[in-house]
């Protein structure tokens, strides 16, 4: 049978391990051969917008500026993703991070509250961080996050993009934000974008520019999914506050709040 069908084969030998990581994605122990760099930032507004759209009882801890956040430094192949988890041995240890931790909180910010403390920081180190060790500004947990808050001191998307006039609270197409940031660094960055599912809106989500091995910017041309995700035919929301899921019931509830306050009004005149 598995001869025939290989992708529903697949679901079903994955039902039981669903709770854990069917996928390649957990497997331990990757050789760490990779091509490029990224370097992956994203607007919290709309992380945190994924956050609580994923559970009803999820909240967020947001940062205090309204800047961009890390989200990683991810070694990567052409065309795919990873290499991931490239060595178990070289274990995370929160404490060689406490001289940066405060700036980690504000910069490389957990959106998701309550979750473990360390635990998005040690994801990305065990994921990305251990891939990352061949090339020397990466090659220990704490050269790592400090490098990750150089590069976004360096290229924090809030500034790019102002620079473009691309401001939070607007929509754009994705070819203005390709565009602007390519205009801005000089080198071509990748865009991804998420989706309301309710009201079919467009975020964005996340900006990734491009490091060689010797950890000078590139263009991101062949990673995968490149240059972006996004719908190319529609605006897309970089938004200025926490996007709502409920906007048609939200505006519903405005009308009828209005027509209270005219009947109020009326009846008082
Ligand atoms: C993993 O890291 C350890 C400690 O640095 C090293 O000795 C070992 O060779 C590494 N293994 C791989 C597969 O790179």
């Amino acid at each position: 049978m598995c001869k025939y069908n290989v992708v529903l084969c697949t679901l079903l030998l994955c039902l039981p391990y669903v709770t854990h990581n069917c996928f390649v994605e957990e497997e331990p122990t990757k050789p760490n051969i990779f091509d490029i760099v990224l370097f992956t930032q994203r607007w919290p507004l709309t992380a945190c917008y994924m956050w609580k759209e994923s559970s009803k009882s999820h909240s967020c801890l947001l940062p205090k500026q309204n800047k961009w956040t890390i989200h990683g430094i991810w070694p990567t192949q052409f065309h795919h993703t990873g290499p991931q988890f490239c060595n178990t041995s070289l274990s995370f240890d929160k404490n060689i991070l406490a001289p940066i931790e405060n700036e980690l909180k504000e910069k490389w910010t957990d959106i998701q509250k309550g979750s473990k403390p360390y635990s998005f920081w040690k994801h990305e180190w065990d994921k990305h961080g251990t891939c990352a060790v061949t090339i020397e500004k990466l090659n220990s947990v704490f050269k790592y996050f400090q490098t990750g808050l150089k590069l976004l001191d360096t290229y924090n998307m809030i500034d790019v993009l102002k620079k473009a006039n691309i401001e939070p609270g607007e929509k754009y197409m994705i070819n203005d934000l390709l565009r602007a940031v390519q205009k801005i660094l000089k080198k071509r960055a990748q865009v991804i974008c998420t989706k309301n599912k309710k009201t079919g809106e467009l975020y964005v989500n996340e900006i990734r520019i491009c490091f060689d091995k010797t950890l000078q910017l590139v263009d991101c041309d062949g990673v995968y999914n490149f240059p972006t995700n996004c719908d190319k035919s529609e605006l897309i929301m970089y938004p200025s506050s926490v996007p709502r899921n409920y906007q048609i019931n939200k505006l519903v509830i405005d009308i009828l709040l209005m027509r209270r306050i005219i009947i109020t009004l009326v009846n008082v005149l």
